[in-house]
C-alpha cells in the first residue's frame, strides 16, 4: 500500500533509515570485512583495530560503518560470539570524555554502576565485564571534529587506542574503534603520541561521481516514491545539482530535494515530479522547514522543536544549550506521553535536515524566520498526533 499518489514510503528517505544496498561503496564495505575478519575467527588472538574513516559530508561514511557493523554482528552471531556495537556520535555527545565513557558503559553493560566512577575506572570496568561475560565489542566515534579537548587529562582519542594495554593480563574484548571525521584536520587537535597509535593513515572515501549519485538515486526513488513518478530527467537534473560545488557531493541533500519536491507535487496534486519543482525547491537554497513539512514530522520531532523554540524564548536568545534542550525536551516528551523518545536521533535527523543549525554543543538554533508563528501551528500539530 502507497502513501499516497506520490509517495510509496516517505520514510524511506529519512537520515535515520540505512538503504539495503549501499552502492558504490562496495569497495570500502569489503575492505573492512577483510580488516576485521579475524575477529570472529580467531577472537582470542585478534588484533585490536583502530581504522580512520575520513570523507566529506553526506557521502555515505556513517551508514557504511553502520551497515558494516550490522554485517559483522551478524558475523559473530554465525560463529557462536556476541558483538555488541557502541555507536556514539561526538556532534550530540559532546566532545567531553567523561560523557562519552559513561554513554558507552550504559550502552554496553547497562546493568553496571557508573555514577561516581572517574573516566578511568569506568573503561576498566567496561573491558573487565566484556572479558568475564565473554562479550565484544566495537566501538564507532563519529564526527570527531566535535572532540572537545581538556588539557587536564588523557584524551578520548589516547585512551580508545590503546583500550587493549589497559589490562595486559587480559585479552582486550574491544575488537577496535572506528574513528569516523570529514578530515585530517583533527590530527593538528591531538598530540603526537594519540597521532602515532592512531596512525596517519585513514581509508578515505571519496566523493560520488555524477553517474554514481544517479545510481544511487534511481534506488532511492525506487523505495520511496510511487513508479513513473521520478523520471530519468529528475534523477540526471538533482544529480547535476548534487555534485554542483555549491552542494559538494553530499547525497542528503539529493534525498531532500527529492522529499521536498514530492511534498510540493503531492500539494499540488500532480502524479509526478517535474522539473520546475526540483528547480524551485533548490533555489529555497537550502530547504528548512515549512508548515506542511511539520504534519509530516513524527511527534517527537515536534517536541524537540517545541523545546528549542521554548529555551529559545525562556533565555531570549537565539542560539542555545543542548544540555537544556534535552532536558526540556525529556519534560515536554513525559507531558505528551511519548514513550519512546529518542532525542538523539530526532536532534540528529533534524540537523542532517538544516532544519536546526549547530554552531557549537552551547549554541543550537533554528533555521527558521518566523519564530512567533511557528509555535501555536506546533502545538496544535502535536496535540492533533
Ligand atoms: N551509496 C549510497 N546508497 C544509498 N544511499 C546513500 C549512499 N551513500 C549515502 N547515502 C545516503 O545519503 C545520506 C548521507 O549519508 P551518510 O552516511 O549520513 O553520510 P556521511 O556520514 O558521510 O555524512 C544518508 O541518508 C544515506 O542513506
Ligand atoms: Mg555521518
Amino acid at each position: 500500500m502507497s502513501e499516497s499518489n506520490i509517495f510509496l514510503d516517505r520514510s524511506k528517505l529519512s537520515a535515520r533509515y540505512i538503504p539495503n544496498e549501499l552502492h558504490h561503496r562496495e569497495k570500502e564495505m569489503s575492505l573492512l570485512l577483510t580488516m576485521f575478519k579475524d575477529s570472529y575467527i580467531k577472537p582470542d588472538a585478534f588484533l585490536f583495530s583502530t581504522p580512520q574513516i575520513i570523507g566529506r559530508s553526506g557521502i555515505g561514511k556513517t551508514s557504511t560503518i553502520i551497515k558494516f557493523s550490522n554485517m559483522l554482528e551478524s558475523e559473530f552471531t554465525r560463529a557462536g560470539l556476541t558483538l555488541k556495537v557502541a555507536y556514539i556520535n561526538l556532534k550530540l555527545q559532546g566532545g567531553n570524555k567523561y560523557a562519552v565513557y559513561r554513554f558507552l558503559l550504559e550502552k554496553i553493560a547497562p546493568e553496571l554502576p557508573s555514577q561516581g566512577l572517574s573516566a578511568e575506572e569506568m573503561l576498566r570496568y567496561l573491558l573487565s565485564y566484556l572479558y568475564e561475560n565473554k562479550l565484544y565489542t566495537l566501538i564507532i566515534l563519529d564526527e570527531i571534529e566535535f572532540l572537545l579537548r581538556s588539557n587536564k587529562d588523557s584524551g578520548i582519542i589516547y585512551d580508545f587506542t590503546r583500550l587493549n594495554e589497559f589490562d595486559l593480563s587480559k585479552h582486550c574484548n574491544v575488537i577496535g574503534v572506528i574513528f569516523i571525521a570529514r578530515s585530517t584536520d583533527f590530527h593538528d587537535k591531538i598530540d603526537s603520541s594519540e597521532l602515532s597509535t592512531l596512525g596517519r593513515i585513514p581509508i578515505e572515501f571519496l566523493p560520488y561521481s555524477v553517474e554514481q549519485i544517479s545510481d544511487i538515486l534511481v534506488t532511492r526513488s525506487s523505495e520511496s516514491f510511487n513508479p513513473k513518478v521520478v523520471g530519468t530527467d529528475i534523477i540526471d537534473e538533482v544529480s547535476l545539482i548534487t555534485t554542483s560545488s555549491q552542494v559538494g557531493g553530499d547525497v542528503r541533500y539529493a534525498l531532500d530535494l527529492l522529499l521536498y519536491a514530492g511534498n510540493l507535487a503531492e500539494t499540488n496534486g500532480s502524479d509526478r515530479i517535474t522539473l520546475e519543482q526540483i528547480r524551485k525547491v533548490h533555489g529555497y537554497n537550502r530547504p528548512s522547514i515549512t508548515i506542511e513539512d511539520l504534519k509530516e514530522l513524527p511527534k517527537s520531532y515536534l517536541l524537540t522543536i517545541m523545546a528549542i523554540l521554548k529555551v529559545q524564548s525562556k533565555r531570549k536568545k537565539q542560539y542555545i544549550e543542548l544540555k537544556e534542550i534535552r532536558t526540556f525536551a525529556l519534560e515536554l516528551a513525559d507531558e505528551y506521553k511519548v514513550k519512546k523518545f529518542e532525542f538523539e536521533d530526532c536532534m540528529n535527523d533534524l540537523l542532517e535536515r538544516k532544519i536546526i543549525e549547530m554552531k557549537s554543543l552551547k549554541e543550537i538554533g533554528m533555521n527558521i524566520t518566523s519564530l512567533v508563528e511557528l509555535e501555536p501551528l506546533l502545538e496544535q500539530q502535536i496535540n492533533k498526533k
